[in-house]
C-alpha cells in the first residue's frame, strides 16, 4: 500500500508497487479524461529550493489534469528561507496547508529531513547529486513503452554519472530486474560513486565502465545520456574542461542498433546534437510526457484515491 508513504529513494517502492504505478499510468494514458476529478479538494505543495523545468511543472500539471490544486514556490527567496526558517519548521507549516509535499534541494536528505516533520507524504524531487525518484519512474515507464520490459537489457548510462542523481536512481532500480546489464560511460573524473557500485556489487549486478562511447554502443538497447552537472562543480576550470567530453552526434548513432532509444532527463545543454531529435530513436520529448502521467499515478497511489466509477 503506497497510501500515506513518503518517496524518497526508488528503493522506497517494491517491485510490485512500481508495476502498480507503471499499470495505472498506462491506464491513465489510454483515457486522463476518466481521472479528471479523482483529486478534486486536495492541494500539492510544490517546493523547489533549486531551479526546474519538468519536475515542477509536470507536478503541477499532474495534479491539475487530476482536478487538485496546487501551492508553493520555485524561488525560495521569496519564502521564509530566506528569512533563515528551518527545513523541519517549513515541513511542519505546509504540512497544515496541504495533503502532499513535493521537494526538490540541493542538500543531500533534506526530502528525508522533511518526510519526519510535514504530516504528510513527502516526494523526493531531487536532493543535490542523491536521487531522483520519480525521474526514474519516468525513465521505466519510458523503458516499458518502448522495450515491452526492463528483463535482459543492456542499459549504457554516459556523461556525468558521479553527480547525475537520475542515473544513481535509475542504475539501482533497473538493476533490481534480471539479468540488466550496464555500461558506465564517463570521463574517469566523473566516473560512477562508489555507493552505487557497492549496491550493484553486492547484488551480483553485472556492469563494464569506459571512457569511450563509441566502443560499446552498437550493443545497447537503451543509451541514457545525461549533462554534465555544472552546479556541482567546486572548480569552474574542471567543469569547462570536462563538458564536451560526449557529444552524440548522427555519426555515432548510426552506430547503434535499429531499435536502441535515446533517452536523457533533459535539460540538454549540448551532450545530444539537435540533428538528431528528428530520429526514431531519440525518445527524450516522449519520456517528458510519460512523467506527467507516472506522477499523476503516483499522486493518485499516495493519496489514496480510488479509481474512479465513471
Ligand atoms: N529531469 C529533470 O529533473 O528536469 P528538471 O530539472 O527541469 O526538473
Amino acid at each position: 500500500m503506497l497510501k500515506d508513504k513518503s518517496l524518497i529513494a526508488p528503493s522506497d517502492l517494491t517491485l510490485d508497487e512500481i508495476e502498480e504505478l507503471l499499470v495505472l499510468a498506462e491506464r491513465i494514458i489510454q483515457n486522463p479524461a476518466r481521472y479528471a476529478s479523482v483529486c478534486r479538494g486536495k492541494i500539492l505543495a510544490s517546493l523547489f529550493y533549486e531551479p526546474s523545468t519538468r519536475t515542477k511543472f509536470s507536478f503541477d500539471a499532474a495534479m491539475l489534469r487530476l482536478g487538485g490544486s496546487t501551492l508553493g514556490f520555485s524561488d525560495p527567496s521569496t519564502s521564509s528561507a530566506a528569512k533563515g526558517e528551518t527545513i523541519a519548521d517549513s515541513a511542519r507549516t505546509v504540512g497544515q496547508y496541504s495533503d502532499l509535499i513535493v521537494v526538490r534541494h540541493p542538500k543531500e536528505g533534506t526530502a528525508k529531513l522533511m518526510s519526519r516533520y510535514a504530516g504528510c507524504p513527502v516526494v523526493n524531487a531531487g536532493d543535490g547529486g542523491h536521487h531522483h525518484p520519480t525521474q526514474t519512474l519516468t525513465d521505466l515507464l519510458t523503458i516499458r513503452h518502448y522495450k515491452g520490459g526492463f528483463e535482459g537489457l543492456t542499459v549504457g548510462v554516459c556523461g556525468d554519472l558521479k553527480f547525475g542523481r537520475t542515473i544513481h536512481s535509475l542504475t539501482t532500480c533497473l538493476a533490481r530486474y534480471s539479468n540488466v546489464r550496464f555500461l558506465f560511460i564517463s570521463p574517469e573524473e566523473l566516473s560512477m560513486p562508489a555507493f552505487v557500485k557497492e549496491e550493484l556489487d553486492a547484488n551480483s549486478v553485472s556492469y563494464e565502465e569506459t571512457t569511450s562511447l563509441e566502443s560499446c554502443i552498437g550493443r545497447l538497447d537503451v543509451l541514457y545520456m545525461s549533462r554534465v552537472q555544472r552546479e556541482r562543480f567546486i572548480s569552474e576550470e574542471e567543469y569547462l574542461r570536462l563538458k564536451d567530453y560526449f557529444i552524440l552526434t548522427q555519426e555515432k548513432l548510426n552506430q547503434a542498433k535499429a531499435d536502441t532509444i535515446v533517452m536523457h532527463p533533459l535539460p540538454r545543454i549540448n551532450e545530444i546534437a539537435t540533428e538528431i531529435d528528428g530520429d526514431p530513436r531519440a525518445v527524450y520529448f516522449d519520456q517528458v510526457k510519460f512523467g506527467m502521467y507516472v506522477r499523476m499515478a503516483l499522486i493518485m497511489k499516495l493519496l489514496g484515491m480510488p479509481e474512479p466509477q465513471n
